[in-house]
Protein backbone atom coordinates (compact mmCIF):
# COMPACT_ATOMS: atom_id res chain seq x y z
CA UNK A 1 0.00 0.00 0.00
CA UNK A 2 0.95 3.32 -0.62
CA UNK A 3 1.60 4.03 3.31
CA UNK A 4 4.70 1.59 3.18
CA UNK A 5 6.71 2.63 0.20
CA UNK A 6 9.84 3.47 0.85
CA UNK A 7 12.34 4.96 -1.55
CA UNK A 8 15.64 3.65 -0.65
CA UNK A 9 18.83 2.91 -2.24
CA UNK A 10 22.01 4.63 -3.05
CA UNK A 11 23.38 4.58 -6.98
CA UNK A 12 19.72 3.98 -9.64
CA UNK A 13 20.36 0.47 -9.61
CA UNK A 14 19.79 0.14 -5.95
CA UNK A 15 16.91 2.35 -6.40
CA UNK A 16 15.68 0.21 -9.09
CA UNK A 17 15.87 -3.02 -7.21
CA UNK A 18 14.55 -1.65 -4.31
CA UNK A 19 11.40 0.33 -6.14
CA UNK A 20 10.14 -2.25 -9.15
CA UNK A 21 8.70 -5.02 -6.49
CA UNK A 22 7.26 -2.31 -4.75
CA UNK A 23 5.33 -0.91 -7.67
CA UNK A 24 3.84 -4.90 -7.95
CA UNK A 25 2.87 -4.69 -4.74
CA UNK A 26 1.36 -1.29 -4.76
CA UNK A 27 -0.84 -2.35 -8.26
CA UNK A 28 -1.97 -5.52 -6.27
CA UNK A 29 -4.89 -6.88 -8.36
CA UNK A 30 -5.48 -3.41 -9.94
CA UNK A 31 -6.58 -4.06 -13.44
CA UNK A 32 -7.79 -0.44 -14.47
CA UNK A 33 -5.15 0.82 -17.02
CA UNK A 34 -5.18 4.68 -16.06
CA UNK A 35 -5.12 4.15 -12.53
CA UNK A 36 -1.82 1.73 -13.16
CA UNK A 37 -0.12 4.36 -15.71
CA UNK A 38 -0.95 7.15 -13.24
CA UNK A 39 0.78 5.19 -9.79
CA UNK A 40 3.60 3.65 -12.18
CA UNK A 41 4.63 7.53 -13.06
CA UNK A 42 4.12 8.92 -9.48
CA UNK A 43 6.00 6.39 -8.26
CA UNK A 44 8.92 6.86 -10.52
CA UNK A 45 8.65 10.91 -10.16
CA UNK A 46 8.69 10.35 -6.45
CA UNK A 47 11.37 7.81 -6.69
CA UNK A 48 14.06 9.25 -8.72
CA UNK A 49 13.01 13.21 -8.69
CA UNK A 50 13.00 13.21 -12.47
CA UNK A 51 11.62 16.70 -14.36
CA UNK A 52 8.52 14.60 -16.41
CA UNK A 53 7.61 10.81 -15.90
CA UNK A 54 4.82 10.22 -18.47
CA UNK A 55 3.17 7.68 -20.95
CA UNK A 56 1.87 8.42 -24.67
CA UNK A 57 -0.81 6.02 -25.69
CA UNK A 58 -1.13 4.76 -29.18
CA UNK A 59 -4.55 5.70 -30.48
CA UNK A 60 -5.08 5.25 -34.28
CA UNK A 61 -2.60 7.15 -35.89
CA UNK A 62 -1.16 9.34 -32.84
CA UNK A 63 0.38 9.12 -29.49
CA UNK A 64 -2.10 10.25 -27.02
CA UNK A 65 -0.63 11.89 -23.73
CA UNK A 66 -1.70 10.04 -20.93
CA UNK A 67 -0.79 9.96 -17.14
CA UNK A 68 1.99 11.83 -16.32
CA UNK A 69 3.49 13.60 -13.56
CA UNK A 70 5.18 17.18 -14.41
CA UNK A 71 4.86 20.00 -16.40
CA UNK A 72 2.03 20.70 -19.13
CA UNK A 73 3.21 18.55 -22.28
CA UNK A 74 2.21 18.17 -25.97
CA UNK A 75 -0.69 16.37 -26.25
CA UNK A 76 -0.39 14.34 -29.76
CA UNK A 77 2.61 13.49 -31.35
CA UNK A 78 2.85 11.78 -34.94
CA UNK A 79 4.58 8.47 -35.80
CA UNK A 80 8.04 8.96 -36.58
CA UNK A 81 8.28 12.29 -34.73
CA UNK A 82 10.06 13.57 -31.79
CA UNK A 83 11.62 10.94 -29.30
CA UNK A 84 8.37 9.05 -28.39
CA UNK A 85 7.17 8.43 -32.13
CA UNK A 86 10.97 7.22 -32.96
CA UNK A 87 10.79 5.09 -30.06
CA UNK A 88 6.82 3.54 -31.22
CA UNK A 89 8.29 3.50 -34.82
CA UNK A 90 10.90 1.55 -34.59
CA UNK A 91 9.94 -0.40 -31.57
CA UNK A 92 13.05 0.30 -29.76
CA UNK A 93 14.12 2.21 -26.80
CA UNK A 94 15.61 5.54 -27.38
CA UNK A 95 18.16 6.82 -24.58
CA UNK A 96 19.01 10.53 -25.47
CA UNK A 97 21.86 12.18 -23.59
CA UNK A 98 21.51 15.81 -25.17
CA UNK A 99 17.87 16.24 -26.72
CA UNK A 100 19.31 18.98 -28.47
CA UNK A 101 21.48 17.07 -30.68
CA UNK A 102 18.43 14.52 -31.40
CA UNK A 103 17.01 15.54 -34.92
CA UNK A 104 13.14 16.36 -34.72
CA UNK A 105 13.41 16.10 -30.36
CA UNK A 106 9.99 17.59 -29.69
CA UNK A 107 10.72 20.43 -26.76
CA UNK A 108 7.60 20.50 -24.32
CA UNK A 109 9.85 22.06 -21.79
CA UNK A 110 13.39 24.04 -22.49
CA UNK A 111 14.26 22.57 -18.91
CA UNK A 112 14.50 18.98 -20.54
CA UNK A 113 18.14 18.28 -21.45
CA UNK A 114 17.91 14.45 -21.78
CA UNK A 115 15.32 12.11 -22.06
CA UNK A 116 14.93 8.34 -22.35
CA UNK A 117 11.63 6.45 -24.34
CA UNK A 118 10.49 2.80 -23.77
CA UNK A 119 7.90 1.46 -26.15
CA UNK A 120 5.26 -0.77 -24.41
CA UNK A 121 4.38 -3.55 -26.50
CA UNK A 122 1.62 -5.78 -27.23
CA UNK A 123 1.61 -8.79 -29.47
CA UNK A 124 4.04 -7.61 -30.83
CA UNK A 125 2.76 -3.97 -31.29
CA UNK A 126 3.64 -1.01 -29.82
CA UNK A 127 0.42 0.13 -27.59
CA UNK A 128 2.23 2.98 -25.42
CA UNK A 129 5.56 4.90 -24.77
CA UNK A 130 6.47 5.14 -21.36
CA UNK A 131 8.73 8.96 -21.48
CA UNK A 132 11.22 10.13 -18.93
CA UNK A 133 12.68 13.38 -18.52
CA UNK A 134 15.72 14.59 -17.17
CA UNK A 135 16.49 18.12 -16.24
CA UNK A 136 20.35 17.28 -16.26
CA UNK A 137 22.55 16.53 -19.44
CA UNK A 138 23.51 13.11 -19.94
CA UNK A 139 21.06 11.87 -16.65
CA UNK A 140 20.19 8.17 -18.62
CA UNK A 141 22.70 4.23 -18.92
CA UNK A 142 21.84 1.44 -19.69
CA UNK A 143 21.19 0.73 -16.64
CA UNK A 144 17.75 3.21 -16.82
CA UNK A 145 17.01 1.50 -20.22
CA UNK A 146 17.41 -1.82 -18.32
CA UNK A 147 14.66 -1.68 -15.47
CA UNK A 148 12.73 0.39 -17.44
CA UNK A 149 12.51 -2.12 -20.03
CA UNK A 150 11.80 -4.71 -17.38
CA UNK A 151 9.00 -2.65 -15.94
CA UNK A 152 6.98 -1.58 -19.48
CA UNK A 153 7.56 -5.79 -20.36
CA UNK A 154 5.69 -6.15 -17.12
CA UNK A 155 3.24 -2.92 -18.13
CA UNK A 156 2.16 -4.64 -21.66
CA UNK A 157 0.05 -7.25 -19.64
CA UNK A 158 -2.42 -4.29 -18.68
CA UNK A 159 -3.27 -3.38 -22.11
N1 LIG B 1 10.40 15.17 -25.94
C1 LIG B 1 9.41 14.26 -26.43
C2 LIG B 1 8.02 14.85 -26.36
C3 LIG B 1 7.31 14.59 -25.10
S1 LIG B 1 7.73 15.60 -23.84
O1 LIG B 1 9.16 15.54 -23.60
C4 LIG B 1 6.92 15.25 -22.47
C5 LIG B 1 9.72 13.82 -27.85
O2 LIG B 1 10.62 14.40 -28.48
O3 LIG B 1 9.05 12.94 -28.33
Amino acid sequence: MAENFSLVGNTREEQYVSLLPQINALLGDEQNLIAILSNVAAALKQQFGFFWVGFYLVAEDSLVLGPFQGTVACMRIAKGKGVCGTAWETATSQLVPDVDAFPGHIACSNDSKSEVVIPIIKEEKVVAVLDVDSDKLDDFSQTDLIYLEKLCNCLSTYF
